[in-house]
């Protein structure tokens, strides 16, 4: 049972936004839609976004969008445009102040239910105090592992990266011995986009090394822990992880390990449904646990947070009907749905009570302290510049895992360029 203390605010701004899709004199448009296809996200996008359609008597075009991060950016960098037709687009939480300037305020339509979520995605959605998108699902960095395969080798699960290390190269080995040439101990997303800065600042918070660009604006990458992250990570690769890992998002990562071939995974919470559907061959043999720490005395566990929301672009020719549609889908039902259905952490707060929400999701309340300690990449504070930001630090930690630079040097050039960054007129 749902409280009705969180549920009303809520359920009046979806009222509120669904009599504004469906007035007497209003004719039946198409809403168009931009979202993203990792896990079951597009399949729910389309029948969440029917209903809407059936409920208001308009219709809904669903435009999928790759679901590598950085190339949704290129596309709505393109596409939020007069005369484009995109009314409303899924957006990353490290993209919605790049993309703000193009995007409408929802604060007239949202009617305070924003204030349901928690704090750090609202603060996420908020630009010089205007509502630029709503809050739809949070994410996490997890560690996915084979519970099978490390009760198989008396192995535990891995406190440190050494450990996991060390882990991942004893299962591999053993596996392949016994004939399983395809094992590999560890899959991640290691390609040259958003993701690999997610990946890379989990192991940099990990062992201390701060978060690229720390909340004060200075400059955090200079310094041995960075070296040791990057390392660590390079150390991986033609290991315990294969050579394509360098070409790796989420989605190689998660059809790796669903179709039994790994023994670790980094992915989000979504990953969690996916190897539990029918279609998984690792079907009730998977843990997941907090990704490891470091070592040293800064050492911590550390997740990047990640999320996406939705908004609605600036040149929508349907604005009211563009938002009716995102209150919708924003609101508690649907984000309860999601989460039950496909492991979408909600941003509702309210849902992390309901029983069949934490049933679905036997993580979300075991780690707890992931999604509450998660570190942010730095978006918040250097603004504008935060897509360059993050393209400088995905592209020197990739030159480092395909041996193209060392770690030292690597780090050397990438303090610079930030440090360039930074200079050029502050954040
Ligand atoms: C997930 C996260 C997003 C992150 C992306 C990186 O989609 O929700 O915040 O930027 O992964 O690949």
């Amino acid at each position: 049972m749902r409280p009705s203390s969180f549920a009303s605010p809520r359920l009046l701004a979806l009222v509120l936004a669904l009599a504004a899709g469906c007035g007497p004199a209003a004719a039946a448009e198409t809403v168009r839609i931009a979202c993203s296809g990792l896990g079951q996200e597009l399949e729910l996008c389309r029948s969440e976004s029917a209903q809407w359609a059936r409920e208001t008597g308009n219709a809904v075009e669903v435009v999928p969008m790759p679901a590598d991060a950085t190339q949704q950016l290129q596309q709505f960098d393109a596409g939020l445009v007069k005369g484009s037709q995109l009314d409303v687009i899924q957006v990353d939480v490290a993209q919605v102040g790049l993309l703000a300037g193009r995007l409408l305020d929802l604060t007239p339509y949202a009617h305070g239910a924003e204030k349901l979520d928690f704090p750090g995605m609202l603060s996420n959605s908020l630009v010089r105090g205007r509502l630029m998108a709503m809050p739809w699902f949070i994410d996490g960095g997890l560690l996915y592992y084979r519970k099978d395969l490390l009760n198989r080798y008396h192995q535990p699960v891995p406190r440190t990266w050494a450990d996991l290390r060390a882990i991942a190269g004893t299962v591999q080995a053993g596996e392949r011995a016994a004939g399983n040439g395809r094992m590999w101990g560890y899959v991640w997303q290691g390609r040259a986009y958003e993701g690999l800065t997610c990946d890379g600042l989990e192991l940099m918070a990990a062992y201390g090394a701060g978060t690229i660009v720390d909340p004060a604006g200075n400059v955090t990458v200079g310094n041995p822990a960075t070296v040791k992250a990057f390392s660590m990570l390079a150390g991986f690769v033609g290991t315990i992880s294969p050579p394509a890992v360098l070409d790796y998002s989420e989605s190689e990562s998660l059809a790796q390990f669903m179709a039994g071939n790994a023994v670790f995974m980094r992915n989000w919470p979504y990953a969690w449904a996916a190897s539990q559907a029918a279609r998984s061959a690792v079907r009730d043999k998977v843990g997941v646990a907090a990704l490891p720490m470091g070592d040293g005395p800064a050492a911590r566990h550390a997740a990047a947070l990640g999320g996406q929301e939705l908004a609605v672009s600036k040149f929508s020719s349907h604005p009211a009907l563009a938002a009716s549609l995102v209150m919708y889908l924003t609101g508690e039902d649907v984000q309860r749905r999601r989460a039950i259905r496909a492991s979408f952490n909600p941003t509702i707060r309210g849902l992390y009570l309901d029983s069949e929400v934490l049933i679905a999701n036997p993580f979300t309340s075991s780690l707890q302290q992931v999604f509450a300690n998660a570190v942010a990449r730095p978006t918040s504070i250097t603004g504008a510049k935060y897509g360059e930001v993050s393209a400088a630090f995905y592209q020197s930690l990739h030159d480092v895992l395909a041996h193209a630079d060392t770690p030292e040097s690597a780090v050397l050039k990438l303090n610079v360029r930030l440090t360039q960054l930074q200079n050029a007129g502050g954040w």
